[in-house]
């Protein structure tokens, strides 16, 4: 099946069991904004758990904040983002579409990328096992060809947004002649620029409102609350803030389902340490960040570290943790070396004095700041897609199964009466009651329980059990795996030592 198809039915199948609903359904949806269902509530709240406790939990030197949505508006001057959190758009006078010019010439370079690995895919077709990569790719003549196209426009496209050299853009734009997809011309307008952040007013206008900013990040709620962490949490360097919470852009180009969102919500650490190690903090939180993803299992080869080349205007290194998603490698989480820009900053704008003493040297300093941020949504969107699976059972029938990590299913356990009289359903929650403090479980007793496995496998339920007339006698239930679809007779009494371990959070934390 085309990766497109597989995507698509990963977003109908989000909205048909309870994961994504499309915000205000019943009027149509709003554009680029999403609500999370009875399940994908779950599965969010585990990923965010799973965040959390890996961050505050395992680092003794972590600690977290929850910080307001609303801020000074100043904070946005002082950050930065009221002059350069831009995008570049460009209109086509056709289709009357808008676009991010930036994101036409990346979709430009990938095509160049694509037609180079179709190239190198019919190599190792008709070569076989004879067929060495290396030498095609530098020997024949379309890849040659396709390899320095795609070289010369990426060069040229990193100094024009270096630069933020509009007209350049423009003229990339055109020299490659990008058409508009959906009117198919090349009828465009110049390139401007447009600021992401949404405003809104504080206080009656009789008092004289001010114009406020919905957090475009949620970074700076730690910056702002550096001096109250470190000092009333003794913090000494380096240490860490940690935060989990809602951000706000106005996205333009708003594509790809839950992957770029107009709300969104972030998962943000700001590492504070001396000037001068700042560099070897970043390498190792790369490879910190990077164990997290794996841990989960989806297979080291579905990521990759994309290390910038255009530098954010508070960096002085960055790298993004690509996924593999059924539209390619994108950008899950960002790590960020971003110096003592945000803190001096706010020293100059708030008039306070922001820095650390450290009482071994007796020295004061602005601290350096590396940080890790990852969207909940991008990360529950990667999550879904490497789990969603139409697997073709022995039998030649097809089932839908979601091969969540059990740490991250919404429901743990189903409980399943085989009927619903003769005393079974009363058993089953007599089970439920015992368990449900210990982890999620569902009880479940409409249709056959084919249907009702089906049903958890598509909801990504690790365990189900049966409970059946022999229980009454024997005190077991049939406990069946979602993966294996194996079925074993086990004693009510072992259900929670043999399930608890393994749908718990902190088996994932065990082994980072
Ligand atoms: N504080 C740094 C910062 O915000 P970023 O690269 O702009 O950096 C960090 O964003 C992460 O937030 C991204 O890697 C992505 O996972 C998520 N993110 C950013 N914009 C998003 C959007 N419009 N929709 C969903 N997630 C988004």
């Amino acid at each position: 099946m085309a990766q497109e198809d597989v995507f698509k039915k990963i977003v109908s199948h989000c909205k048909e069991y309870g994961f994504v609903f499309p915000s205000s359904d019943i009027y149509d949806g709003l554009g680029a904004v999403y609500d999370y269902g009875q399940n994908g509530v779950e599965l969010k709240n585990n990923i965010k758990q799973y965040w959390w406790q890996a961050m505050v939990l395992l680092h003794e030197n972590i600690v977290g904040i929850d910080s307001a949505i609303f801020m000074h508006p100043t904070i946005w001057k002082a950050s930065g983002h009221v002059d350069a959190f831009n995008d570049p758009l460009i209109d086509n006078r056709d289709s009357k579409k808008r676009y991010r010019a930036d994101v036409l010439i990346e979709e430009q370079i990938a095509k160049y990328e694509e037609k180079i690995e179709k190239e190198v895919a019919k190599g190792r077709k008709r070569f076989g096992d004879a067929f060495n990569e290396a030498e095609f790719r530098a020997t024949n003549q379309r890849v040659i060809e396709h390899t320095q196209k795609r070289d010369a426009l990426h060069e040229r496209y990193s100094k024009a947004m270096n630069a933020m050299d509009l007209d350049e853009l423009k003229q990339i734009i055109l020299d490659e002649e990008i058409v508009c997809p959906i009117s198919g011309t090349r009828n465009w307008t110049d390139v401007r620029q447009f600021n992401l952040m949404f405003k809104t007013e504080v206080g009656s206008t009789a008092e004289g409102a001010s114009t406020i900013y919905l957090r475009p990040e949620t970074a700076q709620g730690i910056f702002v609350n550096y001096l109250n962490v470190q000092k009333t949490g003794r913090m000494k360097i380096p240490f860490g803030i940690a935060q989990i919470g809602k951000a706000f852009r106005n996205e333009i180009v708003a594509r790809q389902f839950i992957f770029r969102m107009r709300e969104f919500e972030q998962m943000e650490m700001q590492y504070f340490v001396k000037p001068g190690t700042e560099l070897d903090w970043f390498k190792q939180w790369k490879q910190t960040r990077l164990a997290w993803h794996k841990a989960l299992g989806f297979g080291d080869e579905n990521y990759r570290f994309h290390d910038h080349e255009k530098l954010a205007h508070y960096a002085n290194a960055a790298s993004d943790i690509e996924f593999k998603m059924p539209f390619g490698f994108k950008e899950v989480e960002g790590i960020h070396s971003r110096t003592n820009f945000d803190l001096s900053q706010h020293a100059k704008f708030s008039g306070h004095k922001i820095e650390y003493f450290d009482p071994e040297t007796n020295e004061s300093y602005t601290p350096y700041v590396i940080e890790t941020s990852i969207g909940v949504d991008r990360m529950f969107l990667s999550v879904m897609c490497h789990s969603y699976e139409e697997e073709t059972l022995e039998n030649g029938e097809t089932r839908t199964v979601l091969r969540l990590p059990a740490p991250l299913a919404p429901v743990k356990l189903a409980i399943l009466p085989l009927v619903k009289k003769d005393g079974l359903p009363e058993k089953a929650h007599e089970i439920m009651n015992d368990l449900k403090f210990h982890f999620n479980c569902k009880y479940e007793e409409k249709d056959s329980i084919g249907k009702r496995y089906r049903r958890q496998d598509a909801i990504g339920t690790p365990y189900c059990i049966t409970v059946d007339h022999d229980t009454l006698n024997d005190n077991c239930v049939t406990l069946r795996n979602r993966d294996t679809m194996t079925q074993e007779r086990v004693p009510i009494a072992s259900l929670r030592d043999l399930i608890e371990d393994k749908v718990s959070i902190t088996s994932l934390l065990k082994k980072l």
